[in-house]
């Protein structure tokens, strides 16, 4: 039994596979490996570990229909034609719930960063323009008692909930497409409409998965519906906003900042006019970037690879229907 594993993981890895018996073989290259190139490698390997999701299309499962399983190094698998694998009797896994408090502290580092103005004022130092502080210029917001607006409140947003209420007081309005009791609860969450959340929150930020319906969802008219003086956050994926119209809001002060830590495409070009803006920060897609977290998601995927290969149900699936007659 061998695995394919697509990019270097965390040393806890390949401990765990040793430990179970399974070989693997790891592609170590700078340059990742091409669509063709991946499917030789897992052609020859009874499973996949795949980091990024990459070209994990029918054709994908239709020419590796041999695969046992196929374990995500994310929890997101948004890119894969899941109904594919299920229809090839292929389990694929992802790593649910290791990676919520990294995901939420990094929409939580964008909002300080926007609310404060962090980034600039870096910028201005490097730029030689420190100069004489002045009590009314370069300043920020407080997000002690403020609004926050979470789209998609599920166990992201629901960390990202807990710390803002815990050390800001701050209200919580959340758009689901069903009710999430506990939230309420816990954290006096209150379900509103889209709308609604948009006039009303200070932070706007989204933790939403990427589907048909979510596709664009942050668009001019979104925008328009924000007090000019709130923040866009997106952490969850870059297809929710969409980019020249989210440029066009920041430029035109439509509303009053942005942070993202997720983009369309990514990579994103050094050239976007988003890294040039004053208030918008960006990040490269580092929401689970701690190496607790994914040491974490390592040994999610590593356990439904191990699972996936002795014919076992994996732990962590994201077609249990694969299991059912
Ligand atoms: C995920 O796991 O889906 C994240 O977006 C990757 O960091």
């Amino acid at each position: 039994m061998k695995v394919f594993i697509n990019k270097i993981i965390p040393e806890r890895g390949y401990r765990m596979l040793e430990e179970a018996g399974i070989a693997y073989t790891v592609w170590k290259e700078k340059p990742i490996l091409d669509r063709g190139q991946a499917i030789q490698f897992c052609k020859g390997h009874d499973a996949f570990l795949s980091a990024g999701q990459a070209g994990l299309d029918a054709d994908f499962f239709e020419q590796c229909k041999h695969l046992k399983v196929v374990a995500l190094h994310s929890v997101g698998f948004d890119g894969v034609d899941i109904e594919a694998a299920t229809a090839r009797g292929i389990p694929v896994g992802n790593t649910p719930n290791v990676l919520n408090k990294a995901t939420a502290e990094t929409a939580l580092l964008l909002m300080l960063t926007v609310a404060r103005r962090a980034l600039y004022h870096h910028k201005r130092i490097k730029k030689g323009e420190w100069g004489i502080a002045k009590p009314t210029e370069g300043l920020g917001f407080d997000l002690a008692g403020k609004t926050l607006g979470i789209v998609g409140l599920g166990r992201i947003g629901a960390e990202l909930a807990a710390i803002c209420t815990r050390s800001w007081g701050m209200k919580i309005l959340y758009h689901n497409r069903s009710s999430n009791k506990r939230a309420e609860e816990a954290y006096g969450a209150t379900k509103v409409s889209f709308d609604k959340l948009l006039e009303q929150s200070d932070v706007v930020s989204v933790h939403t998965a990427l589907t048909e319906e979510t596709r664009g969802m942050f668009g001019m008219d979104q925008f328009k519906k924000m007090k000019s003086s709130a923040i866009f956050i997106n952490t969850a994926r870059g297809g929710v906003h969409q980019e020249e119209e989210l440029i066009a809001a920041l430029d035109q002060k439509i509303i009053w900042g942005a942070g993202i830590d997720v983009t369309n495409p990514e990579p994103m070009a050094a050239n976007n006019p988003l890294l040039d803006m004053d208030n918008a920060v960006v990040f490269p897609h580092i929401g689970s970037a701690t190496k607790e977290t994914r040491d974490e998601m390592t040994r999610c995927a590593v356990e439904n690879i191990i699972a996936g290969l002795k014919g076992k149900e994996i732990p962590y699936p994201v077609n249990p229907e694969v299991y059912s007659d």
